[in-house]
């Protein structure tokens, strides 16, 4: 051996070394989440809000329940795939206290859910845009409590002890979230202008990360986290906000540029708990631009019509605030079902808020990749700090 290749070979051993030290993906192994804890907003409740407050009415389920099943969508969210992808049960909503089996995990979500507390928000200027009052730190109280008492009732034993998720599923758990929306949108609408929205975010994202280091100091330790979709393509923004400029592709400009500071402040933060916490493995899941490369290119999905909601009523957006889908509306005299476009497989917008089955598949078999993510850690990988495909 020349002493050319002895130093190869020593280099290419100690980079080996190295690597396996620094990368514990080395030997890659897919994660067997045993369970997942879901916190959130509409866009990951499993029926949370319908459990507690308005059910979610017909068309909403049409496409795959069937029947209206607590979910803001014609069909499956992306919590739904997610779930599936691992051969999990779908979340079941923790509010939801009727027949639930928790054993593999639980949903904390509600639709219309902030992570600030809602009293921190000026009034709405739109009347039917509230708040839910389980906000972020009202999930993280119902989590906490969650823990002893399902492992109090896995001890009693009986009929109930099944239905509850066994104790070492929660340090080896996924912990997702998808929150932030409502944030934004209670700036908006409450009649802030696009500086005073941003200057509020730095304080939301800072107590977005604080729950989730209160999670972690619970025994969490791998984290999935959303960030916040391009609310200015949304008919929500679109129909109530007219005058507001709009980008190549039909969305409102400064709405959207407030999310994307909102997700950059995250990702900052994120990346930051991943610097102070060596055990803990947390993914920032870039869903905003999952979702704009929908409308950007609608048609290479299969969609069309990328601005008008599939479920609606009224102008150019198929949508006004104050007729939801599912209501009824009276013109000339007779009721009118606010029904659904027929065919939400080729739309992007369910509601006018909230996203199709389809739209939400396509968005799930993006991030799923790792395409999305920082650190680029696919969905299965997720309890890994890092990952390398190949040496
Ligand atoms: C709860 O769900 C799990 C997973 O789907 C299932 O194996 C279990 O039998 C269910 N428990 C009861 C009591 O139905
Ligand atoms: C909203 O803000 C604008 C500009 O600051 C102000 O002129 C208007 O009166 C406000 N409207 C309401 C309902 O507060
Ligand atoms: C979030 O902010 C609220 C009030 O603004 C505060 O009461 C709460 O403790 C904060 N949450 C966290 C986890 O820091
Ligand atoms: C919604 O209802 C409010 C109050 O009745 C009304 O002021 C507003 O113009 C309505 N908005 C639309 C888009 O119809
Ligand atoms: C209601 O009736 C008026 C007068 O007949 C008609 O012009 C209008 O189009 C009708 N509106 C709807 C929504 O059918």
């Amino acid at each position: 051996m020349s002493s050319m290749e002895f130093s190869l070979h020593i280099s290419l051993v100690s980079f080996l070394v190295l690597l396996s030290i620094v990368n514990p993906l080395f030997a890659t192994k897919v994660c067997n989440f045993p369970a997942i804890f879901n916190f959130g907003a509409s866009n990951s409740d499993t029926g949370g809000l319908a459990a507690s407050f308005a059910v979610v009415k017909s068309p909403y389920g049409e496409t795959y329940f069937h029947r209206p099943a607590g979910r803001f969508s014609d069909g499956r969210i992306i919590l739904d795939f997610i779930a599936q992808s691992f051969g999990l049960p779908y979340v079941s909503a923790y509010l939801d206290s009727l027949g639930t089996n928790f054993s593999h995990g639980a949903n904390f979500a509600t639709a219309g859910s902030t992570i600030k507390p809602p009293s921190s928000y000026p009034t709405s200027l739109i009347s039917n845009v509230r708040f839910s009052p389980f906000y972020l730190d009202v999930q993280y109280s119902q989590f906490k409590n969650f823990i002893p008492r399902t492992q109090f009732i896995r001890h009693q034993g009986g009929i109930f002890a099944n239905l509850m998720p066994h104790k070492k599923y929660f340090s080896e758990a996924l912990y997702t979230y998808d929150i932030g929306q409502n944030d934004i949108t209670a700036g908006f609408f409450g009649n802030m202008t696009v500086q005073q929205v941003i200057a509020t975010i730095p304080d939301i994202v800072n107590n977005f990360s604080a729950n989730i280091k209160k999670i972690y100091n619970l025994g969490a330790r791998s984290f999935w986290i959303h960030n916040t979709g391009p609310i200015g393509c949304l008919p929500l923004i679109l129909a109530n906000f007219p005058s507001a400029e709009k980008d190549e592709y039909g969305c409102a400009k400064e709405h959207n540029e407030v999310s994307q500071y909102f997700n950059h402040r995250l990702k900052e933060t994120l990346a930051q708990l991943r610097k102070d916490n060596p055990d803990l493995a947390i993914t920032y899941v870039d869903i905003y631009s999952a979702k704009f490369s929908l409308f950007q290119d609608p048609k290479k999905y299969g969609f069309e019509k990328p601005h008008v909601a599939c479920c609606g009523y009224g102008g150019e957006y198929n949508y006004n605030v104050n007729v939801s889908c599912g209501s009824t509306i009276n013109t000339n005299g007779t009721e009118n079902l606010v029904g659904s476009c027929g065919k939400p497989s080729v739309r992007i917008v369910w509601d006018g808020t909230h996203y199709t089955e389809a739209a939400n598949k396509v968005v799930f078999d993006k991030i799923a990749t790792g395409a999305f993510t920082d650190p680029p850690v696919p969905l299965n990988m997720a309890c890994h700090r890092s990952f390398t495909k190949e040496l």
